[in-house]
């Protein structure tokens, strides 16, 4: 079918009424061919007798979805970038310049280039359906809104709530687009065209009357009164990225560039100003490394956990957790939160009321912000129930283990409520250390039976890692990755091993910043050169306080065992077991903590209790970071290319960036090595391994051959 069916003019009376549905597409998205193609109903109408113009989309939960980010993806000149932008800013003016009303009737995802569109309409009504989002996630992507959004969004919002989406990337509800004064009009689905309709005849029968917007400087006293108050406004929003994002993401800085210069300009300045912006960020590597990471997530969305197999996935409407604690408390939240009913089981009815507490203060957070109201707070508190015995366990299709990290009482819980649940529901473990093939000795069944293994917290952190047992079956993979999905989260499928992966990866790095104490170095420095320098949400010490120390050297005895020589532990971290410190959990560490747990400074007394001399730090900054980050990279040759824990790099990525926050702006672990070398990675270990007498840190033989046949992680 052609192009043309895409985009249709249906007559209605003197309205034309302008359908999307982009054939063959599950979305509409403005690719060349459909900006082409737009761009010729656009002329039709024009040169038409029709009194107004309706657009919408016949798509289910979409609108417009933005541009087409496969394009962007391929575009590697200013010059190509240029034309295109050229190219849609043009378009926008032509909708603005219709002269007949204009109408956008909103229902689904209105995204990017979408909510551009309908900037440049004179009306906009949106349904109420919660699918209908409205917003900029251009910053995200690390490019700034190029089809005229930074011009018309500040001029139809003003000044901060234009900078409160753009900045963010985000997209608001049709209930905030209304409150913000982005739509005019709220309605039900059902009654979106009728009422769109009917508006327009109004418009029409009143003369017709355009909404003119005006791009021209106000007079000279309103510019200066102002200018005060908007020098404000830019200097706080510059303010708030820098602390956002350490400047490590150019585009939201730019976009506060292009409105101060553009603001009150006239169109053509204003267009010309947001487009050569959009061009110099469309050619960074920061940019292609948001996009890559977008198509990540995406790869998420259409994969099963079980390539190639024909199983398929088992619904899941019950679910068990077992532990109320920290995982399990976070775990029923989550569920609970999508619908799912939950069932918690403790030992005891105090552990219970903690991991309901836990649930039900998360969502009053949710209606202090408007986010749910009173009713949906009582029907998702309705959704978890307690138990302090196996009650109601053979309604569950799924039953979550989170308790202690034991393998014989793991083992013995597991056999117990296999034993309470029918034969073919599943249960998994959310063990952090512990082989799942070794837990799954203690369940009857244990093909029903894998690793399912959340972040903490569970509420924020996105990634699951699904861990394939020995005998795990396909079907349970799928049904607990379908189920990750349903929750909200990122699965990746792991084979099972010590630390999985990213606890794998992890642990040559905090153990490396033990070794850089030992040099020297201050826990401020060698934190601050990870936050500041590199990027990561916070540095190895915090991160390992954040842990538990006493888990971390748990963890790293457990790698030693299973690795061998490879594996070093530093002296002091044996001083930091006996020394009581826990970490934030007991408010003693590398750190101090208030009693709400909020980290304040270094514990200066922690070198003395790790009997080291003061801090001198003599190594650059570049030497932490290059042995922290290359120590995982390192790891990861093995992982990935010898033990074939996951089965491409794209996986690694998406789960140390869901997993640990690894910067998204650098792509992910291995996309940044790649971007500096497996050479002068391999080439750099191989110095320090020697200079600093440290064989932890040679190359692995996978590194060391990738580094001798030129290859890349991406091949
Ligand atoms: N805390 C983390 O950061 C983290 C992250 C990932 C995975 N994990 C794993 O999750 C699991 C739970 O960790 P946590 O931090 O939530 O522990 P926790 O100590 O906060 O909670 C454990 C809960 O399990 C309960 N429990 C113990 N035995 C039980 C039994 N027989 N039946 C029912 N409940 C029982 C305890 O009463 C307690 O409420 C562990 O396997 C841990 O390794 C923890």
């Amino acid at each position: 079918m052609s192009i043309q069916e895409s985009i249709k003019i249906v007559p209605q009376g003197e309205i034309a009424i302008v359908e999307f549905d982009l054939i063959g597409e599950k979305v509409n998205k403005f690719s060349t061919p459909v900006m082409m193609r737009l761009k010729e109903v656009l002329q039709e109408i024009a040169r038409s007798s029709y009194k107004a113009v309706i657009f919408k989309s016949n798509k289910n939960k979409i609108f417009i979805a933005g541009a087409d980010i496969e394009e962007i993806k391929t575009m590697t000149t200013k010059e190509q970038f240029n034309e295109a932008v050229k190219g849609g800013q043009e378009i926008m003016n032509m909708v603005e310049d219709l002269a007949i009303p204009t109408f956008a009737a909103i229902n689904g995802a209105c995204m990017g280039g979408g909510c551009e569109f309908v900037m440049s309409c004179d009306y906009r009504i949106a349904s109420d359906d919660p699918s209908t989002k409205i917003g900029l996630p251009e910053t995200q992507l690390g490019i700034i809104p190029g089809f005229g959004g930074t011009v018309r969004m500040p001029r139809i919002l003003g000044l901060a709530a234009a900078f409160d989406i753009i900045l963010a990337g985000k997209a608001v509800n049709s209930k905030k687009a209304l409150k913000i004064g982005l739509v005019d009009k709220v309605v039900h689905p059902n009654l979106l065209m009728d009422f769109a309709t009917k508006w327009a005849k109004e418009i029409i029968a009143a003369g017709g009357k355009k909404r003119r917007k005006t791009y021209e400087p106000k007079g000279l006293m309103n510019h200066v009164l102002e200018g005060v108050g908007q020098g404000i406004v830019f200097r706080k929003a510059r303010e708030g990225v820098m602390k956002l994002t350490g400047g490590h993401y150019p585009a939201p800085l730019k976009a506060i560039e292009v409105i101060k210069k553009t603001y009150g300009k006239d169109r053509e300045t204003a267009l010309l100003l947001e487009r050569e912006a959009f061009c110099e960020l469309g050619v960074t590597d920061v940019s292609k490394n948001l996009i890559h990471v977008y198509y990540l997530t995406e790869m998420v969305k259409k994969q099963t956990g079980i390539a190639g197999s024909q199983a398929k996935a088992r619904p899941v409407s019950h679910m068990g957790v077992l532990g109320a604690g920290t995982m399990g408390g976070g775990i029923a939240y989550v569920a609970a939160d999508k619908g799912i009913d939950v069932r918690m089981k403790d030992l005891n009815v105090e552990a219970l009321s903690k991991g309901l507490k836990h649930a039900s203060d998360l969502w009053r957070k949710l209606v202090k912000r408007k986010t749910i109201d009173s009713y949906q707070f009582q029907q998702k508190m309705s959704l978890v129930s307690t138990t302090t015995n196996y009650s109601g366990f053979k309604n569950m299709d799924v039953v979550v283990e989170a308790i202690v990290e034991d393998i014989n009482i793991k083992q013995k819980v597991i056999g117990e409520c296999a034993g309470e649940m029918r034969p073919d529901a599943i249960i998994v473990t959310n063990t952090s250390s512990l082989s799942v093939s070794e837990i799954a000795k203690g369940h009857p069944r244990p093909e029903f039976f894998a690793g399912m293994h959340f972040f903490n917290p569970v509420n924020k952190m996105p990634l699951v890692e699904v861990i394939r047992g020995e005998k795990t079956s396909e079907e349970t993979i799928a049904t607990i990755f379908e189920l990750s999905k349903r929750m909200g989260k990122m699965p990746v499928v792991v084979k099972d091993g010590p630390g999985f992966m990213v606890n794998r990866l992890l642990l040559p790095y905090m153990g490396e910043a033990a070794f850089l104490l030992q040099d020297g170095m201050s826990v401020e420095v060698v934190d601050k050169a990870f936050v500041k320098e590199f990027g990561m949400p916070m540095g190895p010490f915090a991160l390992m306080d954040e842990v538990g120390l006493d888990v971390c050297i748990k963890v790293l005895k457990i790698f030693k065992k299973s690795f061998g020589e490879r594996i070093e532990m530093a002296a002091c971290m044996t001083l930091l077991e006996k020394s009581g410190r826990l970490g934030k959990k007991n408010g003693k560490g590398f750190y101090l903590y208030a009693e709400d747990g909020k980290r304040g400074d270094v514990d200066s007394s922690i070198y003395a209790a790790l009997e080291l001399p003061a801090p001198t730090n003599p190594l650059a900054p570049k030497e932490c970071l290059e042995r922290g980050i290359f120590a995982m990279v390192n790891e990861c040759s093995l992982a990935l290319i010898e033990d074939k824990i996951v089965e491409s790099p794209q996986e690694v990525d998406l789960a140390m960036i869901m997993g640990t926050g690894f910067p998204p702006f650098r792509g992910g672990l291995l996309r940044y090595a790649d971007s500096i070398g497996v050479v002068y990675i391999a080439d750099q270990l191989e110095m320090y391994a020697n200079e600093r007498k440290a064989s932890r840190l040679k190359p692995a033989t996978p590194l060391r051959n990738m580094a001798k046949t030129q290859r890349k992680f991406y091949s």
